[in-house]
């Protein structure tokens, strides 16, 4: 299976999931949101009162978390929470929960079972790097930050949540610091990964040039 897979891997905001979703719809693929995997650790673990640094509650919690897709929503123990996982509070302390070892090691386990079961599209941080490093397409997608601030705000806009630009750029350029200087598995192009700069694209165009690409 693992070969006719796609890998997407770029910063917040650079477009990847919007992407991600319509490839997997056109191309019939199983579309997992890794971000998702991470935030929703984040969002039981901030419920549980559990801190980043306490690494064996986090293990017994990610433990009893049954995670699946349905389309492009996560259900976790039999609840859709994908809504809640763009939460601030979630978003602000995601990159902290993303770079505990053994939350990576549990997370990366799961994403390689769900790619051996299923043709999937996968997007994230170190999807070429290392989840699917066979995939046979894989994507780096970037974009100013500033472009990324604002295609933040118009998203929590329309889902009615009240935004501030300057603390949305500040939070996306601090997540872009933590995930690319982390010890493990740090955001990174994949040497056969090809790079798409985003800025100044429309998702239709995005969309267009990678279809182009498959076969
Ligand atoms: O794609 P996103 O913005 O929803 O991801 C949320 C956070 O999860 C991001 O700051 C880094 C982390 N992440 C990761 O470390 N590895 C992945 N494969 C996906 C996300």
């Amino acid at each position: 299976m693992i070969n006719r897979s796609i890998a997407i891997d770029g910063p917040a905001g650079s477009g990847k999931s919007t992407i991600a979703k319509i490839i997997a719809k056109e191309n019939n693929l199983m579309y997992i949101n890794t971000g998702a995997m991470y935030r929703a650790v984040t969002y039981y673990a901030i419920k549980a009162g559990i801190s980043y640094d306490e690494v064996s509650k986090l293990i017994d919690l990610i433990d009893n978390l049954e995670m699946h897709f349905e389309g492009d929503r996560l259900i976790v123990n039999g609840t859709d929470i994908t809504d809640e996982l763009t939460y601030p509070e979630i978003s602000n302390n995601v990159s902290n929960y993303a770079a505990v070892k053994e939350v990576r090691e549990k997370l990366v386990s799961f994403q390689q079972k769900m790619s051996q079961k299923y043709e999937v599209i996968m997007d994230g941080r170190d999807i070429g790097t290392v989840v699917l490093k066979d995939a046979k397409y894989k994507f780096f997608l970037t974009a100013k930050a500033e472009e990324r601030a604002k295609r933040r705000c118009k998203e929590l806009i329309e889902k009615g949540i009240e935004v501030d630009f300057n603390n949305i750029l500040e939070e996306i350029e601090k997540r872009d610091y933590i995930d690319t200087h982390r010890e493990i598995n740090p955001l990174t192009k994949a040497d056969d990964a090809m790079e798409i700069d985003t800025s100044s694209m429309t998702i239709d165009e995005v969309v267009k040039k990678i279809s182009g690409l498959l076969n």
